[in-house]
């Protein structure tokens, strides 16, 4: 494991693309997301010029996360991310991996300098304004966006605690395998949408991944993330509220009414009350976009995650966003390995694999 430096180095996705010549043909690589309900596992294979799935593993997960997504019962973590490489029959032993929640501030600045060589020095000074813990218990990233005009760069600044870096490795390590690349999800969740979808340079979009504990947002255009959030709303709430308004024994018995295929009207009811509060959410985050002129017009609203799959989700965030809503599909472009996976496989998986498909592009950008 290399110093927290080191590891810093490698925190932030690639956000443009490059030019790569270690590409390996038939190599895989994975990608690992450790939520809150589930760690899923996807292995990717380069095929010519587009991707293949080749193996997925959604393995569900209770209470291995805190609140603040500290990791609360690693046993449980590592034997979920053992579980996800025997049922996907994975032999690969590094992976790229993904950080999320307070513990992880991204955060866009412009900064002015002489010259470009003076802007790593002017980054890390100034980002130390915007970061709420101590400098030199965090790991620090950072990627140009653009020049703004001339020697002023807008960054986006990522930076870490490495107490939280170092329980997520450890936990990965702990089940066999090596981090090579530690991202933050709305990367991730940016990395999937653009393998999958060309939007014109001119229109931004927001994508969110609504999954367990929290939903992550990026607004981005033209490959840049030029607005994300972490906003701590998502499935377990709407459970909690289910087991807590029809007096359920259990939060078990409050999930599977939740994701059966017909909802009794309070439970109904409340999944709408969740659309809504999305709804919300979403619209608020492109009224401070828009009002901060951050870019060009939101011109469509995308979702992922096991939540986008609630009752109504779609209609109800349209009406608050006043753009077109759909489910980001992560095989749009990417193909699932024919001989083992069904469209009907694929369809049904879809939501919930598209950030693990995210990392797993990632963990190719880092060969
Ligand atoms: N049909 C459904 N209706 C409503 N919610 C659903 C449905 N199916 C799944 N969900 C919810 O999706 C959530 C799981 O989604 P996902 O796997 O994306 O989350 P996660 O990655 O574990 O969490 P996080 O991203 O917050 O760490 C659960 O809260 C689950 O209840
Ligand atoms: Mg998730």
């Amino acid at each position: 494991m290399g110093s927290a430096q080191g590891r810093a180095g490698s925190i932030l996705a690639r956000l443009k693309g490059g030019i790569d010549l270690s590409f390996v043909l038939g190599r895989s690589y994975v990608g690992l997301s450790i939520g809150a309900s589930s760690v899923k596992l996807v292995e990717l294979r380069k095929k010519s010029n587009s991707w293949m799935m080749t193996a997925y593993a959604n393995i569900p997960v209770e209470e291995i996360l805190s609140d603040q997504r500290e990791v609360v019962n690693a046993a449980n973590v590592v034997f979920a991310i053992q579980e996800a490489l025997s049922a996907s029959k994975v032999r690969a032993k590094e992976v790229c991996s993904s950080l999320v929640g307070s513990g992880v501030i991204i955060k866009n600045i412009t900064i002015s300098v002489n010259n470009k060589k003076e802007l790593e020095d002017q980054v890390y000074w100034e980002a130390e304004q915007y970061i709420p813990f101590d400098i030199n218990d965090v790991a620090i990233d950072y990627q140009t966006i653009r020049e703004t005009k001339k020697n002023e760069f807008e960054v986006v600044v990522v930076a870490v605690k490495n107490d939280y870096i170092d329980q997520y490795l450890g936990v990965i390590e702990d089940a066999g395998l090596q981090t090579r690349v530690m991202d933050v999800e709305v990367f991730a969740l940016q990395n999937c949408f653009e393998s999958n979808y060309t939007v014109p340079p001119n229109e931004a979009v927001l994508i969110a991944d609504i999954g367990a504990m929290s939903t992550k947002v990026t607004i981005c255009a033209d490959g840049a993330p030029l607005f994300t959030k972490d906003a701590p709303y998502g499935g377990i709430n709407v459970t909690n509220e289910i087991q807590r308004e029809l007096k359920l024994p259990t939060f078990v018995d409050a999930e599977t009414l939740k994701i059966s295929e017909t909802l009794p009207q309070e439970v109904a009811e409340i999944v709408s009350r969740m659309c809504h509060v999305l709804g919300t959410e979403l619209k608020r985050s492109i009224d401070f976009y828009n009002a901060s002129n951050l870019g060009p017009p939101v011109s469509a609203v995308y979702l992922s995650g096991g939540g986008s799959r609630a009752q109504g989700m779609i209609p109800i965030v349209q009406e608050y966003v006043g753009v077109p809503v759909q489910i980001v599909n992560p095989f749009e472009r990417i193909q699932g390995d024919p001989k083992k996976m069904s469209q009907e496989y694929l369809d049904s998986i879809a939501p919930e694999a598209v950030i693990p498909i995210g990392l797993a592009i990632r963990a190719r950008d880092k060969t």
